[in-house]
């Protein structure tokens, strides 16, 4: 039993914060930005909503592309670093929220990395049969852990959502071939939110010491995501003896364009296989990847029987390639 991709969706709020904005909270200028990271603009969602509403957003463009009741559903996961609350899941406000009144769920925290994991965990409640349908989704509020006043990291992030729907298929020619993925604690000290969590959780002094923001040593996430995906998705192309003529897009996550470039000229891809949306939205963390998917699967990039790969980077550090065969038409 092959697990495949049936519906795919996103969802981004309508508000956009410009390189010219930024320039009015911190030192920064538009062309500064756009050579240094690719980005224009980002999207930021009201203050009074949570990350769920996005999510649950980004689900309902699945089930209506995929016509069927959320009812049907038998598992929800959400890759967010950013959950509604900290107990209980955001799984449990979407699952409400969409009426899915016959599935379980859980959150899956992997930061940029969490999509791709967790569409390698859903994949085996269906490939052992125990599923029929597993939405998994990507979501994160980032602009609720930026600190605007930190010119290193306001100017990469935004909020999103995307989602996608897995159900089986006997066509053993489509769906989810493989997936490698890596995670090495020893750098979670480079790309971290410090406070509110169990080890230090909020207090006067985690507020005043800006320790509920979130920190990145640029350099070194740069250097590593380099090279974390360009290995990781040569390895996973070795292994299955594949080409890059064998590839019709490669998907990465969305952080910085020149990490993207220095991707793409490491595995000998031309542009035209590399999808890149970052421009509009910025890093939206676990968001980026089914994000990219759904608009260019809505562009026409991807046909039935493409072979895709998902290349992914965060915090942890966690990482990883995923390969599929594109099995919508
Ligand atoms: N606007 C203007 N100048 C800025 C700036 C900003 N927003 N941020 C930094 N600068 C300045 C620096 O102070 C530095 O000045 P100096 O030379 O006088 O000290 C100069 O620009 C170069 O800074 P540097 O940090 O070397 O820039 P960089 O080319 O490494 O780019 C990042 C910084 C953050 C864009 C880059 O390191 C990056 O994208 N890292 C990885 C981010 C990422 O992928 N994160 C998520 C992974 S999931």
């Amino acid at each position: 039993m092959r697990a495949i991709i049936t519906g795919v969706g996103h969802f981004v709020p309508d508000r956009k914060l410009t390189n010219n904005d930024l320039k009015q909270l911190v030192e920064t200028n538009d062309e500064w930005i756009i050579s240094r990271t690719g980005i224009k603009e980002r999207r930021i969602l009201e203050k009074d909503k949570g990350v769920s509403y996005m999510a649950v957003k980004a689900a309902e463009m699945v089930i209506e592309q995929r016509n069927i009741s959320a009812a049907e559903l038998d598992l929800i996961i959400v890759a967010t670093s950013t959950p509604d609350i900290m107990l209980s899941a955001t799984a449990a406000i979407v699952q409400k929220e969409l009426k899915a009144t016959n599935c379980w769920g859980f959150d899956l925290n992997a930061a940029c990395a969490g999509f791709v994991y967790a569409l390698s965990v859903a994949s085996q409640f269906i490939e052992n049969g125990k599923h029929k349908k597993v939405m998994v989704i990507g979501a994160d509020k980032m602009s609720a852990m930026i600190d605007y006043e930190d010119r290193n990291t306001c100017i990469l992030f935004g909020d999103g959502a995307g989602a996608a729907l897995l159900e089986p298929s006997n066509d053993d020619n489509l769906g989810i071939e493989d997936f490698i993925l890596h995670l090495d604690g020893s750098g979670n000290k480079y790309l971290n939110i410090a406070a509110g969590g169990s080890l230090l959780p909020a207090s006067h002094k985690t507020v005043d010491k800006r320790m509920h923001y979130v920190y990145q040593d640029g350099k070194t996430v740069f250097k590593r995501a380099v090279i974390g995906m360009a290995d990781v998705t040569t390895k996973i192309m070795k292994k299955n003896k594949l080409t890059n003529n064998d590839i019709k897009l490669l998907i990465p996550h969305q952080a910085n364009l020149r990490i993207i470039d220095a991707v793409a000229k490491k595995l000998g891809f031309n542009q035209d296989k590399v999808f890149i949306n970052l421009d509009k939205y910025g890093n939206t963390t676990a968001a980026t990847i089914p994000l990219a998917m759904s608009e260019a699967y809505r562009k026409g990039m991807m046909n039935k029987g493409d072979r895709i790969i998902l290349s992914t980077f965060g915090a942890g550090f966690a990482w990883g390639s995923l390969l599929l065969k594109w099995a919508i038409d």
